[in-house]
């Protein structure tokens, strides 16, 4: 079974589900320390708030490498500087490569319920098809695009006058919590994963959580 008490978070924005996870894990009940922060471009807010936090951050830029193969190693080595138990793609705007996913479990959020809506644009999509519920998933990342096996996913309705913006803002509020909730489980309790299953814990199927 695996644990994540060390954790590396990956961010393109404004970090806002980072910040959930280090204002969680100044309780050290909690169970998790997020020892690096990494980013695919400077100046956003995400970096800023791990400065504050008093956590290290990287920066690996995709533009500045000849390859996409060679910024997938430059990133994993970098990652793996950190020595990581989980890794956490909080907004993080790239697919990772086979050399980080190999070799750390990589934790995703996504602002949609998947399988429906993946990618860049969840929200915009969601409300372009007229669905009257959407919500966010938490899922392990695999090499597609948002199809890893999915953790935890919780419902948000969508409202009659939302627009992207405030549905989005609505989904991240539920995002955050749902994010800060399984990753402390997941170091606390350690998870399993069987094909698409992933298991929490030592909980036997059916029982609720
Ligand atoms: C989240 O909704 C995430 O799922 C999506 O982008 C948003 C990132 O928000 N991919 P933040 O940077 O954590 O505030």
């Amino acid at each position: 079974m695996s644990k994540a008490g060390r954790l590396v978070v990956l961010v393109s924005g404004s970090g806002t589900n980072l910040q959930a996870l280090l204002d969680a894990s100044a309780d050290p009940s909690y169970g998790v320390r997020v020892v690096a922060v990494g980013a695919d471009r400077e100046g956003i807010e995400g970096l800023v708030r791990a400065t504050k936090a008093g956590v290290p951050t990287f920066v690996e830029k995709l533009g500045n490498y000849p390859t996409r193969a060679d910024w997938d190693r430059a990133i994993a080595a970098k990652i793996a500087s950190y020595e990581p138990d989980l890794v956490v793609s909080a907004g993080f705007m790239k697919i990772l490569g086979a050399p980080t996913l190999d070799a750390f479990p990589v934790l995703n959020t996504h602002p949609a319920l998947l399988p429906s809506f993946p990618g860049a644009h969840g929200v915009r999509d969601a409300l372009a098809h007229g669905v009257k519920v959407t919500g966010c998933t938490v899922m392990l990342a695999d090499e597609g695009i948002d199809t890893g096996p999915i953790v935890a996913q919780e419902a948000v309705p969508v409202l009659p006058d939302d627009d992207e913006e405030t549905l989005h803002e609505r989904i991240k509020t539920v995002e955050r919590r749902l994010l800060v909730e399984i990753v402390g489980r997941m170091a606390r309790e350690g998870w399993t994963v069987s094909g698409r299953h992933v298991r929490i814990g030592n909980q036997s199927e059916g029982e609720s959580t």
